[in-house]
């Protein structure tokens, strides 16, 4: 049996991709290097696992910049964690991360977070780290936005579970939005060998997740209102986080 506590728990944080939302900012720079106020972008969600407690962290990045996220944060001892490097050839899905990773994971059950995500404030670590000790499953995490028609949107039924996950819907059941943090119990591997790549050639997120929704394990962590969440692949949402953060710590506040 599975034991899903925090023990077992290893991080990936997908770091590659081709970034052309971003060009030519990201023509010969990783997008997860470029800056977000004062850091590097990858040391936000670091950090968001960091906090969570999670020990052992894989990040895995195009061939040509490994070497460069190796000399930003080096082996993790100065961040009391372990941190270890793999290569992803070609930017063919997100769901490619685990299989990527699948002897780094060994037993384990793992959170995947994507580079260009940040999560600020609404102590969100705790929250991941009680889902850690839930997981039945999948744990996605969700967060009400505007317009959720350019995400994947969950729909809830009225019992509150996952009624279903429908990739940029045009229009959409609910707010809900699949921000890029996800909890997965060790079967996640398995499901992302089976995966047939996309009609845009890649191993999608959305099928890992409804491959769980077949399984009647997946479980959604809505995040708390006054937190927040930027997926920063675009010149303004880029823009946005940066002066977020620095209102944030003008104010005197916790980031995280
Ligand atoms: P995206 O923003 O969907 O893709 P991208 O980074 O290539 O950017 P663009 O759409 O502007 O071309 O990716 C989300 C995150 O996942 C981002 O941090 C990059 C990462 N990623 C990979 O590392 N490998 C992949 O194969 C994919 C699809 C994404």
């Amino acid at each position: 049996m599975i034991n899903n506590n925090l023990n077992n728990y290893k991080g990936i944080i997908l770091a590659g991709g081709k970034g052309t939302r971003l060009y030519p900012l990201t023509k010969v720079v990783s997008k997860q290097l470029l800056p977000i106020y004062d850091k590097p972008m990858i040391m936000y969600p670091l950090e968001t696992l960091i906090r969570a407690g999670i020990k052992d962290i894989l990040i895995i990045t195009n061939p040509s910049d490994t070497t460069i996220f190796q000399d930003l944060l080096g082996d993790g001892s100065q961040y009391d964690c372990n941190i270890y490097y793999e290569i992803q050839n070609k930017p063919e899905g997100i769901a490619q991360a685990f299989i990527i990773a699948k002897d780094w994971l060994e037993d384990s059950n793992c959170i995947l977070i994507l580079g260009d995500n940040i999560f600020l404030k609404g102590n969100i670590s705790n929250k991941l780290e009680k889902a850690m000790d839930n997981n039945k499953g999948a744990t996605l995490f969700a967060y009400e936005v505007e317009d959720a028609s350019s995400y994947g949107v969950i729909n809830m039924s009225d019992d509150g579970t996952v009624a279903s996950i429908v990739e940029k819907p045009e229009n959409p059941e609910s707010n809900y939005a699949v921000t890029g943090l996800y909890a997965y119990d060790n079967s996640v591997v398995k499901k992302a060998i089976s995966l047939k790549p996309s009609d845009r050639g890649e191993l999608e997120i959305t099928d890992i997740n409804n491959k769980y929704m077949l399984e009647n394990s997946v479980d959604v962590t809505i995040l708390p209102k006054d937190s927040f969440w930027l997926d920063a692949g675009t010149i303004d949402s880029l823009l946005e986080a940066s002066n977020l953060i620095k209102e944030i710590k003008e104010q005197g506040e916790d980031l995280f």
